[in-house]
């Protein structure tokens, strides 16, 4: 027989369109994990996105749509994979709150993401105890459907590490009901962007998986390269390149030519551009072109995520009962 596959669980927040960061990390191995035979339950985090866009619940609902769609047109299949929203499930808020409970204080003050947001958004007030809470809310939606492997960006390593800790916690302290889970990293995690910083919506330099051909051209020229090849001839640094790196990710046919031809300066800048342009329309242009396919037609979205708020209820409703059990909760 063969061995049993782990189910796999990971959450996107709807942040805006997604980026081809999200494609050579979290979103492509999501699509290849399900493509692979997993298990796959797949979620949009609408309640995280609140921690820092409390203020911003008007778009929430557009943003959510906007997510479900990009994730659909990647390949995210809603007949293999369940697909579906936080905030449909209460028994998330629930378990949260419980968890809460026996989740420390200097646990969760330590966690880079949250010190990092409240220094990036000092200008706006995050220092919620949402926020300071968004590592249980993440072990909730893990562990409630009994995830073992999530697909997750380097970001996101010190969050499962937590997760990790409080189900230890949890077990120790009232039996062994949930399940530790794991990270599991992409082999690309840092994509950079036109700034050569790590690929970011709010940082203004990435390239959109949806963007149209021109405006894929016009973004890659705007990238900058070694700041040290100047003109044609001038030997490049390909190691240093953002280009580079993401030809490395690409374009792997012609990758090892590109570095070749760069260091001994016969390949220059724009051409080598040119080159990236290609190969990235060809490979956004089937994703691009169902985003339209999908958006298209009324009500998908919703139908999707009711569907998939069907599948994974009772997963839900068997781990609460279970956890309300084992504290105390259930009536007699
Ligand atoms: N924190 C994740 C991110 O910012 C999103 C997320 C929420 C998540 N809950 C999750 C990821 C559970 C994995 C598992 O990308």
């Amino acid at each position: 027989m063969e061995p049993r596959r782990g189910r796999v669980l990971t959450g996107f927040r709807p942040t805006g369109d997604l980026h081809i960061g999200h494609w050579a990390g979290n979103v492509g191995n999501a699509v290849r994990l399900q493509d692979e035979g997993y298990e796959c339950f797949y979620f949009v985090a609408n309640w995280h996105m609140l921690t820092t866009h409390y203020d911003r619940t008007a778009e929430l609902g557009s943003l959510v749509e906007g997510i479900v769609l990009d994730l659909l047109a990647c390949g995210i299949d809603p007949e293999r994979s369940t697909l579906y929203l936080q905030s449909d499930l209460p028994e998330v808020a629930e378990m949260a709150l419980l968890l809460g409970m026996i989740a420390p204080l200097g646990w969760l003050e330590r966690v880079p993401t949250y010190k990092e947001r409240l220094r990036d958004m000092a200008e706006r007030d995050v220092a919620n105890f949402g926020l300071l809470g968004y590592p249980v809310l993440q072990t909730v939606d893990i562990s409630i459907v009994r995830g073992e492997l999530v697909p997750v960006g380097e970001d996101q390593v010190s969050h499962l590490e937590i997760s990790r800790e409080i189900v230890r916690r949890f077990n120790r302290l009232f039996g062994e009901i949930l399940v530790e889970p794991q990270p599991l990293l992409s082999d690309f995690p840092l994509v950079p962007g036109s700034d050569g910083r790590k690929m970011s919506k709010s940082l203004d330099n990435a390239i959109g998986l949806v963007d149209d051909p021109d405006t894929i051209r016009a973004k890659v020229r705007s990238f900058i390269t070694d700041p040290q090849k100047v003109r044609l001839g001038d030997p490049g640094r390909p190691e240093i390149c953002p280009i580079y790196a993401l030809h490395t990710r690409f374009s792997p046919d012609i990758v090892d030519w590109t570095r070749d031809h760069c260091r001994s300066g016969e390949l220059g800048c724009v051409d080598c551009k040119t080159n990236l342009a290609d190969r990235l329309i060809e490979e956004l242009r089937p994703i691009r072109e169902r985003r339209l396919e999908l958006a298209s037609e009324p009500g998908l979205v919703w139908k999707v995520l009711g569907e998939g708020r069907e599948r994974v209820g009772p997963v839900v409703r068997e781990t609460m009962d279970a956890v309300r059990d084992a504290m105390g909760f259930s009536r007699p």
